[in-house]
């Protein structure tokens, strides 16, 4: 369990994608999801239904998935955030970012960073997912546009280039 303390206003840090940040909070009640958009001005990172059902708000808190809407970002100071503008490396999309461009995966984009952190995760730990795999582990990402059918493929076209440059 967190223990949040409930001062009336607290400078807290992350590091966000390497980088140090420190917001003040005003109150324990902010969202991760509203520090990260409103304070740090880093909007890749959606939010749509708001109470934790829909994925599209996901981001990563040491390497593991949150629903950056339902997370406090006073519990999750101190801690490393991966945010969808971290995943390009010198200007250069990562495998799964490309590939979602190259599938025709992603159409108004709103669930894609959500979908492209959780692959990055999937991937991470099972370079070669099956097809049942990926829609086991992205099961918790919604979207209302594509059918999945083209995030599947970016999925798995992201799995062959990372297996071939070694990613
Ligand atoms: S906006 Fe966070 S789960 Fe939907
Ligand atoms: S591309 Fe529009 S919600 Fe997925």
């Amino acid at each position: 369990m967190f223990r949040i303390e409930p001062k009336k206003s607290e400078v807290v840090s992350f590091i966000v994608n390497g980088q140090l940040k420190e917001v003040i909070l005003k109150g324990p009640n902010q969202t991760l999801a509203e520090v990260l958009r409103i304070k740090l001005d880093m909007t890749g990172t959606k939010e749509s239904c708001q109470c934790g059902e829909c994925g599209a708000c996901t981001v990563l808190v040491e390497g593991e998935p949150v629903l950056s809407c339902s997370t406090l970002a006073i519990a999750v100071r101190g801690k490393r955030i991966t945010t969808i503008e971290g995943l390009a490396e010198g200007g250069v999309l990562h495998p799964i970012q490309q590939a979602f461009i190259d599938s025709g995966a992603s159409q108004c984009g709103f669930c894609t960073p959500g979908m492209i952190l959780m692959a990055k995760v999937l991937l991470d730990e099972n370079p070669e997912p099956t097809e049942d795999q990926i829609k086991e582990h992205l099961g918790g990402n919604l979207c209302r546009c594509t059918g999945y059918v083209k995030i599947i493929e970016a999925v798995q076209l992201a799995a062959k280039t990372m297996k071939s440059v070694g990613a």
